[in-house]
């Protein structure tokens, strides 16, 4: 290789890989629907796309004429990219339905959302009880009189091993990669939690942490009790439906119980009713 010739993670654009390997928007766009639909028998318009990083959902959702999208990031760098990358790819007109927020989650909005999502376990940043029902109650003001909030969770026995490395590969030829996702660390008595990011490519490279996530590991029903001490009257665990090889069947149902699961990825709705 000769000495100017850039390898291929040299090459790589973090975000793009991120959004090809971890997110599917067109997938958590119909779950909103689904579940607004299923509480209120109607369609849902204003989107609050909290921790929203690259807000590809954000923009998804403004495609469509009726809707207005908000997306909330602390980290000016995932936003510009954002600009960039996904809103510039839209029509002007739905450009100017998406409203970004260089800010903290916790800060109140002005308009009020239908559905407010918090996706990929970008809560778990909340350590304590204190700090994480201090979001919750944002985040029920931060919705209208009818609202759904949308979280995302996940556990098993195989989630808690350290040094537990998920490999999955992604695109064909040069383009090809393998996204890891490594359980760096667990601390079972503060549930204190290090997972990594890692992208490795063909030729050897990598991007090794790609990103970084110190969090604490919730459970459900914790979540489940700040969320209804924040205010919520309803809180519904959505958990996937497996088909004839035992593998998650992508039908996603509220269900009150569930079979032991070594690995496993559900989400949580809480909902806010007029009066
Ligand atoms: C795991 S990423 C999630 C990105 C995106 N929501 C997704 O589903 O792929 C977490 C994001 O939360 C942002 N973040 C962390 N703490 C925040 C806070 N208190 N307020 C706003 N954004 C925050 C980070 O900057 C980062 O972009």
């Amino acid at each position: 290789m000769s000495k100017n010739k850039k390898t291929l993670a040299q090459e790589a654009d973090k975000y793009v890989l991120y959004q090809e390997s971890v997110q599917d928007p067109g997938h958590e766009v119909d779950f909103f629907d689904k579940v607004f639909k299923s509480e209120f028998k109607r369609k849902p318009r204003v989107l609050r796309e909290d921790f929203c990083g690259t807000f590809a959902i954000c923009c998804l959702w403004a495609k469509k004429k009726d809707r207005i999208a908000i997306g909330v990031d602390l980290d000016p760098e995932p936003l510009a990219w954002g600009r960039e990358h996904n809103l510039s790819k839209l029509k002007e007109e739905a450009q100017q339905r998406v409203t970004l927020l260089q800010e903290d989650v916790r800060s109140n909005g002005q308009v009020k959302a239908d559905i407010l999502a918090a996706q990929n376990f970008s809560f778990w940043i909340f350590k304590t009880r204190a700090g994480l029902l201090e979001y919750f109650k944002t985040a029920y003001r931060n919705l209208a009189e009818e609202g759904v909030m949308v979280l995302d969770m996940m556990g098993g026995p195989e989630c808690l091993e350290e040094n537990h490395e998920d490999i999955r590969k992604y695109g064909k030829g040069k383009k090809a990669f393998k996204y890891v996702w490594d359980q760096a660390r667990y601390d079972p008595i503060t549930h204190d939690a290090t997972f990594h990011i890692h992208f490795r490519f063909k030729d050897g490279s990598s991007l090794e942490p790609a990103f970084t996530y110190e969090w604490r590991f919730w459970s459900i029903p914790e979540v489940r009790e700040l969320l209804l001490e924040a205010g919520f009257p309803e809180v519904h665990v959505y958990w996937e439906g497996v088909d004839e090889d035992g593998e998650g069947d992508g039908k996603w149902k509220k269900r009150k119980s569930a079979a032991s699961d070594p690995s496993w990825i559900a989400y949580m709705t809480a909902v806010k009713r007029n009066g």
